[in-house]
C-alpha cells in the first residue's frame, strides 16, 4: 500500500532533496506539487520544480501558488543560500513537466476532496501560504486530509531570528490557521532538521549514484555546502526538508511527541516563532507534535535509496 502525499514546496535546494525522496520511494505515491514564493520568487521555484519533475521522470501535476504572503505584497526571498535562480549550480532540463492551470490552493483543496477521505497526507516545504488558502476556501478539507507533515517551525532556536524559523517567519498569519485548523499536524522543525548534516561522507555517497537522479542530489549537496559555508560557516549544511518526507515514508525513523504548538504572530523579537508548551503532559485531545529525534544513518539511507531507484 503507498501513500498519497502532496508536496508544497519551494524550490530550493534541500525542497529538490524532498522531491527526490518523494518521487523515488515505493512507500510513497506522489500526487501533485504545488508552489509558493519562499526561496525564490513564484516564477523561479515553479520553473525548478517543473524541472526537477522532469529529470525524475515524474508525472505528478505541478500547480503554481502564492506569490506572497497572505498580508502583505512583499515576499522575502533567501538568494544567499539558494542562489539567484533557486538552485544555482545545477543542471536541469530546460523544459519542465506541464503545468497545471489551477491556482495551488484550488489544486490542493480538489486533490482531497476527490480522493478517498483520510487517504492524502499534505507536506509543505514552504512557507504555508497556499494550505492556509486552501482552508480557507475549502474548510472541508481539514477533516479529509490524513495529516499534515510539516518542515517549519523550532522548538528551541529559530535560524532567520532567535526564535523564528524561514518558512514560519515569511508567512506567521497563514501558519497560525494551519497549526490552528485541528487537523494532525507533524512540526519538522530546526531541532530535528539540524541532526540532518550533509557532511563530506554524505556527499561522497550521493555522487556514486550512478542515475540522473543521484547526480542531481549530488549537485543539490554540492552547492547547498558552499552557499551555507559562505553565508553561514558550515561544512555541513542541514538539509531540511527532505526530513518531513521522511517522517511519513518511516515515522520511526523521525521522532515526534505530542505538544500544544501555537504560532506567535505579534511579538517584536518572537514573530513566526512556534511557540511549544512542554510545561505540563500534552492534554489527550492535542493534534499538534514536535519532531525532535532523527535516527541521521536511516534518513540518509531512505534518500541515497530513493536517487538510486529514480532514472
Ligand atoms: C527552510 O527554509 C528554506 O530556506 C528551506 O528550503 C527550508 O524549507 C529551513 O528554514
Ligand atoms: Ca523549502
Amino acid at each position: 500500500m503507498t501513500q498519497a502525499v502532496l508536496i508544497d514546496c519551494d524550490p530550493g535546494y534541500d525542497d529538490a532533496a524532498a522531491l527526490i525522496l518523494a518521487a523515488g520511494s515505493p512507500a510513497l505515491e506522489l500526487v501533485g506539487v504545488t508552489t509558493v514564493a519562499g526561496n525564490q520568487t513564484l516564477e523561479k521555484v515553479t520553473g525548478n520544480a517543473r524541472r526537477i519533475l522532469k529529470l525524475l521522470g515524474s508525472r505528478a501535476p505541478v500547480a503554481a501558488g502564492a506569490r506572497s504572503p497572505l498580508l502583505s505584497d512583499a515576499p522575502r526571498v533567501c538568494p544567499e543560500i539558494h542562489g539567484e535562480s533557486g538552485l544555482d549550480g545545477v543542471e536541469l532540463p530546460e523544459e519542465g513537466v506541464p503545468l497545471d492551470p489551477r491556482p495551488a490552493a484550488r489544486f490542493i483543496a480538489e486533490t482531497i476532496l476527490e480522493r478517498e477521505p483520510g487517504s492524502v497526507t499534505l507536506i509543505p516545504t514552504g512557507p504555508l501560504t497556499n494550505i492556509a488558502a486552501a482552508v480557507l476556501s475549502e474548510p472541508r478539507i481539514v477533516s479529509r486530509v490524513r495529516e499534515v507533515v510539516l518542515m517549519g517551525g523550532a522548538v528551541h532556536a529559530g535560524n532567520v531570528g532567535p526564535f523564528s524559523e524561514f518558512n514560519i517567519a515569511n508567512d506567521p498569519e497563514a501558519a497560525d490557521i494551519v497549526f490552528r485548523a485541528g487537523w494532525p499536524v507533524v512540526m519538522v522543525g530546526l531541532d530535528l532538521t539540524r541532526q540532518a548534516r550533509a557532511d563530506e561522507a554524505v556527499r561522497r555517497r550521493a555522487r556514486s549514484i550512478p542515475t540522473r537522479a543521484g547526480r542531481l542530489l549530488a549537485e543539490v549537496l554540492e552547492a547547498f555546502t558552499g552557499t551555507y559555508r559562505r553565508a553561514r560557516g558550515y561544512d555541513a549544511p542541514p538539509l531540511h526538508d527532505p526530513c518531513a518526507v521522511a517522517r511519513v515514508i518511516a515515522p520511526e525513523t523521525v521522532r515526534a511527541r505530542p505538544v500544544p504548538i501555537a504560532v506567535e504572530c505579534a511579538g517584536r523579537w518572537t514573530r513566526g516563532m512556534t511557540v511549544c508548551d512542554f510545561r505540563r503532559e500534552p492534554p489527550a485531545d492535542v493534534r499538534t507534535q514536535a519532531a525532535l529525534e532523527l535516527d541521521a544513518p536511516a534518513f540518509w539511507d531512505l534518500l541515497m535509496d530513493a536517487a538510486a531507484r529514480l532514472p
